[in-house]
C-alpha cells in the first residue's frame, strides 16, 4: 500500500444495484438508494487516496428505456443526493463536474446540477465527474454537430482538425483520459461509456455489486492496475 501508484483518473461503471436489491429481497429503488449512499463514501475514499479525477456513470442515455417507475425513483434520488453531495464535496475539497446532456432533466434537477458545479468550482482537491444522461456516442454526436457548425461558419478549417481538436469538442474537453476503468457486478462491457476517452484505459471487472464495493475493493483494483505493464502501442 505504501508505494502504491495511484492512477490520476479512475472511471467507474457502478452496476448491480438492481441485483443487490433482489438478493436482499428489496425493491430495485432501495438498491439505487444503497448505491447512492455507497457513492458518497467512495467519493470521500477516492479523494483521500489522492485520486485526481473520479468519473462515475450515474445514468446513461439508454437508461430512459427503463420503467417509468424506476426512472422516477432515480430522479427522486438525484434530487436528494445532489444536495447531500454538495456537503460531501465541500467537506472534502472536491470539485464537481457533469458530463452528458442535462436538458432532458426537469428544471429543478438542472438547477441542482448547476448549483453543485458552481459552488464547488474553486475547490482544489479531487475532481468528481458525474456522467448523467451520458452516452459516448451521444457525446461524440453533439461534439461533431458543434464542430460542423464552426466549419460551416468558417471559424474552423477542416484540414486543421486534429485529435486534439476533436477532444476539445467533447464534454470531457478539460479532463484527462481515464487510466483505470472499474465495472462492478460482473458485466464485462462498456455500455457506451467514454468511448473516445478510453482508447488506452486499463479495464478492471469485479463481480461485487456496486452497493457492496468499498474502499478495500477500490484499493484492490488499484493494486492490480499497479501490477500491469502499461503499454501504449509503442513497444
Ligand atoms: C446500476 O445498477 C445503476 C444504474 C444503471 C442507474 P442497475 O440498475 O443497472 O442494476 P442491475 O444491473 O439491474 O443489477
Ligand atoms: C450502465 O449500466 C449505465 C450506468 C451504470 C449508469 P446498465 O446496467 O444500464 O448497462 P447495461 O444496460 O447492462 O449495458
Ligand atoms: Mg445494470
Amino acid at each position: 500500500m505504501e508505494d502504491l501508484r495511484v492512477p490520476n483518473h479512475v472511471a467507474i461503471i457502478l452496476d448491480g444495484n438492481g441485483r443487490w436489491a433482489k438478493a436482499h429481497g428489496l425493491p430495485r429503488k432501495l438498491g439505487h438508494k444503497a448505491g447512492c449512499e455507497n457513492l458518497e463514501q467512495i467519493v470521500e475514499d477516492a479523494a483521500r487516496l489522492g485520486i485526481g479525477y473520479l468519473t462515475v456513470y450515474g445514468f446513461s442515455t439508454e437508461n430512459w428505456k427503463r420503467s417509468a417507475d424506476e426512472v422516477g425513483a432515480l430522479m427522486q434520488l438525484f434530487r436528494y443526493y445532489m444536495r447531500k453531495l454538495l456537503k460531501v464535496a465541500m467537506a472534502n475539497n472536491v470539485r464537481v463536474k457533469m458530463i452528458g446532456e442535462e436538458s432532458r432533466f426537469d428544471d429543478d434537477i438542472i438547477d441542482g446540477i448547476d448549483t453543485l458545479v458552481r459552488e464547488t468550482r474553486n475547490n482544489t482537491g479531487m475532481t468528481f465527474v458525474i456522467a448523467v444522461n451520458y452516452g459516448g456516442r451521444d457525446e461524440i454526436t453533439r461534439g461533431v454537430r458543434r464542430l460542423a457548425k464552426d466549419v460551416a461558419a468558417g471559424s474552423l478549417n477542416p484540414d486543421a482538425i486534429t485529435e486534439e481538436t476533436i477532444q476539445s469538442y467533447l464534454d470531457t474537453a478539460e479532463i484527462p483520459d481515464p487510466d483505470l476503468m472499474i465495472r462492478t457486478s460482473g458485466e464485462q462491457r462498456l455500455s457506451n461509456y467514454l468511448m473516445w476517452q478510453m482508447a488506452y484505459t486499463e479495464l478492471y471487472f469485479t463481480d461485487v455489486y456496486w452497493p457492496d464495493f468499498h474502499k478495500e475493493d477500490l484499493v484492490r483494483a488499484i493494486e492490480i492496475y499497479n501490477e500491469r505493464d502499461r503499454r501504449f502501442g509503442g513497444r
